[in-house]
């Protein structure tokens, strides 16, 4: 399988460590045999058709701030028009920064990679939470594959779990802790009364957070979450700017002192019922499975006959988020054999 990367932040680079670490258990294991083509960040790209090598390019990147100084074919300038079109590669991964005000550079990014017939693999929400309902249709109409496990939970398969593990039920509503950064922030207050801005700075420095962490304080990435799981699970067409969101930006020690007398912790909740969907701060009995420490995610599916099922499991962090890339990789390898 041929790959263009674009996108070689935390998470582009954690992917390449795995690709390179892994790599003969994925071939022993799945066959799988991946090969990245190109690679584009911020500042330049670098280009090899028959394979780059993954370590050089992770300390090109280290040593430069940017893949542009990989040996040969690279370039100062980033056209990703020119690499997702002109590079040998059947997929094409998009883990720029999630922008949730027009999705962009990963809402062109994919509409030109599927366009092009490349099967896409995204991390970036910013483009679901804005245009899912178009991009699957795309995807559709292309017959092309658009894969984003790495967009809910990070490593943690809510969406593959909820898609494939309860055919037959309904799930009827939908609720949890959908975003890392603010429930280590709130974790840290709670347990260690740190600051907000001492917890946040924390979440930035163990790479939790989006490049813009008002991102995850303000709601958008829990709503973004709420908005793929709605589109994907339940067939909801819904965006982002139907939810009603309040952020965690507000919150003092108080609040969280005050739940925590009464035995519960306050909680960044992304909800999803039949008539709403919702993401605000609320009180959590510290005995329910969603109540959940740290960096952890946990998702309870409500349905008609089982009742809440929970899962849980780290929702941020590079390599975690690479975890899932690799997933969909997989997962595409063995539909299409490539
Ligand atoms: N910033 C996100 C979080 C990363 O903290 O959960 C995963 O989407």
């Amino acid at each position: 399988m041929r790959i263009v990367l674009i996108g070689f932040g935390t998470v582009g680079q954690s992917l390449a460590r795995i690709l390179t670490n892994d790599r003969d258990w994925l071939v022993k294991n799945y066959g799988f045999e991946p090969q990245v083509t190109a690679i584009a960040d911020s500042r330049g790209s670098c280009r090899d058709d028959n394979g780059l090598k993954l370590d050089l390019a992770l300390k090109v990147k280290e040593k430069y701030g940017s893949v542009q100084k990989y040996p040969g074919n690279s370039e100062r300038k980033t056209n990703t028009h020119q690499i997702i079109s002109g590079t040998e590669a059947e997929v094409v991964i998009e883990t720029t920064p999630s922008n949730f005000e027009n999705g962009e550079p990963g809402l062109s990014n994919i509409k030109e990679s599927l366009s092009a017939r490349r099967h896409v693999v995204t991390a970036n929400k910013g483009p679901l939470a804005l245009a899912m309902p178009a991009l699957l249709e795309l995807a559709n109409h292309t017959r092309m594959q658009l894969r984003f496990s790495a967009t809910v939970g990070a490593g943690t398969p809510f969406l593959n779990f909820a898609s494939k593990c309860l055919p037959g039920e309904k799930i009827l509503g939908i609720h949890g802790i959908l975003n890392g950064t603010t429930n280590y922030i709130l974790t840290r207050m709670d347990e260690a009364s740190l600051s907000y801005q001492k917890a946040l700075a924390e979440a930035q420095e163990k790479g939790y957070a989006e490049k813009n962490p008002d991102n995850d304080v303000k709601g958008l990435d829990t709503a973004a979450k709420i908005v793929i799981i709605a589109n994907w699970v339940l067939k909801r067409r819904i965006s982002i700017n139907e939810l009603e969101i309040t952020g965690i930006q507000n919150l003092g020690p108080k609040r969280i002192l005050t739940a925590k007398k009464s035995g519960a912790r306050i909680k960044l909740m992304g909800r999803l019922t039949d008539s709403r969907a919702t993401v605000k701060p609320e009180e959590v009995p510290a005995d329910n499975p969603v109540c959940v420490p740290g960096n952890l995610n946990a998702v309870a599916f409500s349905t008609e006959h089982i009742g809440d099922v929970t899962l849980i499991g780290r929702g941020a962090g590079g390599e975690e988020t690479a975890s899932a890339i690799i997933r969909d990789l997989v997962d595409i390898r063995s539909e299409y054999s490539i």
